[in-house]
């Protein structure tokens, strides 16, 4: 049997985000094959991520806190095994729940051992009053990426259209159990840089999102991270800089691809060029000043970028 876990975020036992879980539940049931084990995270200990850096340092790439998403954990464990994950939240602050947040945050092991890369996830927002939920859904699918979970999709939805809201829970559920049936079939299929690139496109344009990270929003050249940092020569660090000055390259040319509207090309450039720069930083903030150990293998690998 192929497992689905469905989590929830909502602490109302019968509120909105509730019925769309369950019916994504439902959905997820129809398909021969597919379990459906279901979590409320409020039955969950679940402590904020200390940064103590164990789970990069250590082999295991285990998190040594004794809650229920520690490497022991319960939740986490859960996680591990799964074929595929559905998340359903209820939309705060214009964005997603804090408690989503701690959930995801207390993954961060998965980065850095891989465990969880090409695992099917989908997620559900739930607004019932001013909305947001679009960019609820935004804010989950940011939160993965980095994990390397084969992104499904988001059903964003509010009170307003409930009725279509439930369809679509209904038809992620079916998609999801479709998707964790092939992974336990055919064997995980691992996602690439590249590929989430494109496949975190929507809700989330993480193409242009990233742009506006290395810029601070200008979406200029000149104002990129990893331009300014060799303008200045601040990289000290002999093997940062050679790949700082290779990012800087790469994100050049995403720069003059997206002027040429070449966006499909300028998509994998840009990723390219982004996991130099994580590299690069690595090398010269984080590899002696913080972590202590290079970064691991499963997170970023740049072995084919030069
Ligand atoms: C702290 C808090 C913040 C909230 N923020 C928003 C919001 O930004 N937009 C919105 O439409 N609803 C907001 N709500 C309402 C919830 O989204 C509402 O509970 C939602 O419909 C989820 O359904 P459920 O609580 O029945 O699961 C908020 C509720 C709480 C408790």
């Amino acid at each position: 049997m192929a497992t689905v876990v469905a989590v929830l975020a909502s602490a109302r036992k019968k509120g909105w985000t509730q019925q769309l879980f369950e019916r994504a539940c439902n959905g997820a049931q129809k398909i021969q094959g597919v379990e459906v084990e279901t979590v409320n995270l409020h039955d969950y200990e679940i402590s904020s991520c200390k940064a103590c850096f164990t789970c990069i340092r250590s082999e295991d790439h285990i998190c040594t806190q004794k809650d229920d998403m520690g490497g022991k954990g319960r939740l986490f464990n859960k996680v591990k095994k799964a074929n595929g994950i559905i998340l359903a939240d209820p939309v705060f602050l214009w964005g997603s729940s804090a408690l989503t947040h701690l959930f995801l945050e207390r993954m961060y092991p998965f980065i850095w051992s891989g465990g969880i890369n090409g695992m099917p996830f989908g997620s559900i927002s739930c607004a019932s009053n001013s909305g947001f939920q679009y960019q609820a859904s935004q804010d989950i699918a940011k939160q993965v990426f980095n994990f390397g979970l084969r992104y499904l999709g988001a059903v964003p939805v509010h009170a307003s259209y409930f009725d279509q809201g439930l369809k679509e829970a209904e038809k992620l559920g079916e998609k999801m159990a479709m998707a964790a049936l092939k992974d336990q079939q055919e064997g995980r299929q691992t996602v690439t840089d590249r590929e989430k690139f494109r496949i975190y496109s929507q809700p989330w344009n993480v193409f242009r999102s990233y742009m506006e990270s290395l810029t601070n929003g200008s979406m200029k050249f000149e104002d990129s991270m990893p331009q300014r940092a060799l303008k200045n020569g601040v990289f000290q660090r002999e093997e940062a800089l050679a790949v700082l000055e290779k990012a800087n390259e790469k994100i050049r040319e995403a720069f003059e691809l997206v002027k040429r509207q070449e966006y499909e090309k300028a998509h994998d450039v840009l990723s390219d060029g982004s996991a130099l720069w994580t590299e690069a930083t690595w090398r010269e903030f984080l590899e002696l000043k913080v972590i202590g150990v290079k970064k691991p293998k499963a997170y970023r690998p740049i072995d084919d970028l030069f």
